[in-house]
């Protein structure tokens, strides 16, 4: 087989040079990455995708070489041709893979020029600011670490499509125009010009398709999916992106999971992290209760305990009146916290407040006593149990927090992250070293009790199957109905979330019920769905992992954008190609639109 490396222009790659070719004559070919004059010398850093080198131009070797050198500009791209040589001892650069050796070149020739590049292709260089980088995403990419990520990347989606091949899964490709699927989030709408005033939305996530396609017989799906969703977006979230998309007939929760992790024994090992299985697991509930959230950060402790019992008729009207109403008081400790000044927990009261908590009430555990504005309530004694059940001992400071479950949960889950990070329990580290504590959270509610519409939402999506045992309270403690549902996390990011889906058309139609999905409704949205749920539907089940949440999690990358060649700001524009962009009239007539542009403010 032939060296794929070898091309018309270059017979090596500059990064891959070594001592091995010394004394050969080599081509090379790439960009002008920095060029220093030293007197007669002048040295270039050639940069290819492999690496860097350096060239030599020496009026001893070419004069004519050396006098077109002298116009080489950072970024133009040249061909080169010229003897590799090992550098003398005191001249080999350690920093560079090829510092070794480097190439006395004979003859050069410009095959493009470069205007000044505005953004600096070096990864040393600070970074310039994000816009920029953007709009010369060619630029930005051919840095060293997006290269990396982005090879990382395609390295982890060949293990997947290996991985799941070798499992007898076929990859099937689904519909982007498609119909509106109710995931949650708000749909990307193409408009129809065969049929006015209709349109086509691009899929949130390919759902449906999948579990029609095991309706259809084929067993076992994967998909390299696109997602689109038109959503806020966040330091992990774009509007779109990229799912390894499974889905399996005849299985359960456990069948799922296995796989799944198997699975990322495989794609970890592409970034040469290993992995034991099977990884823990943890009921929503418990989650909710010990780390405020459902997608716990376990690289450190800092736990929350219930301290309702301990606390609650001692004539503390807060806390007696939020557990009366069927609320809680929770509470972590801050170990070493009893000498934080008052200022700053009047600072950080302030944060829970911001959190949407009612207030903060603090125990110091002195070396001279127990300190607590509460003391007067429950007693120097009352303060010492509330404060060593939730793990406070002398010199650290308990902080508690009475409400609704649901919000001593998210405030104390923000609290327990925010201290986490002053306390520095995370170490940021390159991925090699970096600690993976994998976590599959499950027994999800199936509904979730939406204020502002006054109605049921569906926790996952409302194709997850409740608890069979559950099933017969689907109307009567909606609520209380738990799901066959899954989500995967990784140090506190869910990267993936699954179920075992409903195959029988009696429990989807019960289930859209108590969604307040009305047989018209339901008929009119899914009839497709409800149909194939009638002909045979097996039972099956199957995930979605987050591409990018993958990739983020193994390199340490802390923006999304930075996993994605061409990716969006947080408003979802394309800084590079300037989309979305207005149409003209033509177009607008042509699929039947006019534009009413929005009230001023
Ligand atoms: P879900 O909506 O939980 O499930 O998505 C699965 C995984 O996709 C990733 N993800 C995202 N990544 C980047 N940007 C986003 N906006 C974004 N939204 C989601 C997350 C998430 O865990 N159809 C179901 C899966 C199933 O039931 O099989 C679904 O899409 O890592
Ligand atoms: P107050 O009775 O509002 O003056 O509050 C007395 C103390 O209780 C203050 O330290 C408040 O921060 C605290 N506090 C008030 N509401 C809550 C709450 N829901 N949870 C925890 N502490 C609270």
């Amino acid at each position: 087989m032939t060296d794929p490396d070898v091309t018309a222009w270059r017979s090596h790659m500059c990064g891959a040079l070594s001592v091995e070719q010394v004394g050969q004559q080599v081509r090379l070919a790439g960009w002008v990455h920095r060029r220093r004059e030293h007197g007669l010398v002048l040295f270039v850093d050639l940069r290819d995708r492999a690496g860097l080198v350096q060239l030599v131009f020496d009026a001893q070797l070419s004069e004519e070489a050396l006098q077109q050198a002298g116009d080489l500009r950072s970024e133009y791209v040249i061909a080169v041709g010229g003897e590799v040589v090992a550098r003398s001892e005191d001249a080999v650069n350690p920093a560079i893979a090829t510092g070794a050796v480097e190439v006395r070149v004979a003859t050069v020739q410009v095959l493009n020029t470069s205007e000044v590049p505005p953004v600096q292709v070096d990864d040393q260089v600070a970074e310039a600011a994000e816009d920029v980088r953007l709009k010369y995403r060619f630029l930005d990419l051919r840095r060293t670490r997006p290269q990396e990520i982005l090879r990382l990347r395609h390295e982890v989606l060949l293990a997947a499509r290996g991985y799941l091949d070798g499992r007898g899964f076929m990859e099937i490709e689904t519909p982007i125009l498609t119909r509106p699927t109710p995931e949650g989030a708000r749909d990307y709408l193409v408009p129809s010009r065969n049929f006015p005033g209709s349109f086509y939305a691009l899929p949130q996530s390919p759902q449906i398709f999948k579990q029609i396609l095991m309706v259809a017989g084929f067993d076992r799906y994967f998909q390299i999916a696109r997602c689109f969703r038109d959503e806020d977006m966040r330091a992990d979230r774009q509007a779109e992106f990229t799912q390894i998309d499974i889905e399996a007939s005849f299985v359960d929760e456990e069948d799922i999971q296995r796989l799944v992790e198997g699975l990322m024994v495989q794609l970890f090992a592409a970034a040469d992290v290993k992995l034991d299985t099977p990884f823990p697991r943890m009921s929503y509930d418990d989650a909710m209760l010990r780390y405020g959230s459902d997608k716990p950060d376990l690289r450190f402790g800092l736990e929350i305990t219930d301290v309702s019992e301990v606390v609650q008729g001692r004539g503390f009207r807060v806390f007696d009146d939020v557990v009366g109403k069927g609320g809680v008081v929770r509470g972590l400790a801050w170990p070493g916290g009893a000498a934080i000044p008052r200022a700053r927990i009047d600072a950080l009261t302030e944060q829970c407040r911001q959190w949407g908590a009612g207030g903060l009430v603090w125990i110091k555990m002195g070396s001279d006593g127990v300190k607590s504005p509460v003391a007067k309530f429950l007693g120097d004694e009352g303060c010492r149990q509330a404060a060593m059940a939730v793990g406070a001992g002398e010199g650290d400071l308990a902080l508690l927090v009475a409400d609704s479950k649901s919000v001593a949960a998210r405030v104390l889950g923000n609290l327990r992250l925010w201290l986490a990070e002053r306390l520095e329990l995370i170490p940021s580290a390159p991925a090699r070293e970096t600690v993976f504590k994998m976590l599959w959270v499950t027994d999800f509610p199936l509904l979730e009790w939406n204020e502002e519409d006054q109605r049921f939402y569906a926790c996952h999506h409302p194709f997850t199957s409740p608890r069979m045992e559950d099933l017969e309270r689907l109307e009567s403690d909606p609520s209380s109905i738990r799901a066959r549902a899954y989500d995967l996390v990784v140090n506190g990011s869910e990267i993936g979330g699954g179920s075992i889906r409903i195959h029988s058309r009696a429990v989807q139609d019960r289930v859209f019920r108590a969604l307040g999905i009305g047989a018209e409704e339901a008929t009119r949205k899914f009839d497709f769905l409800l149909q194939a749920l009638s002909y045979g539907a097996p039972p099956h089940g199957g995930i979605a992992l987050g591409v990018e949440r993958i990739i983020m999690a193994l390199t340490g990358a802390s923006s999304i954008r930075d996993v994605i060649a061409f990716p969006k700001t947080t408003s979802a524009s394309d800084l590079m190609t300037g989309a979305p962009a207005p149409l003209d009239e033509g177009q607008l007539k042509e699929l039947f639109l006019k534009f009413v542009p929005p009230p001023r403010k």
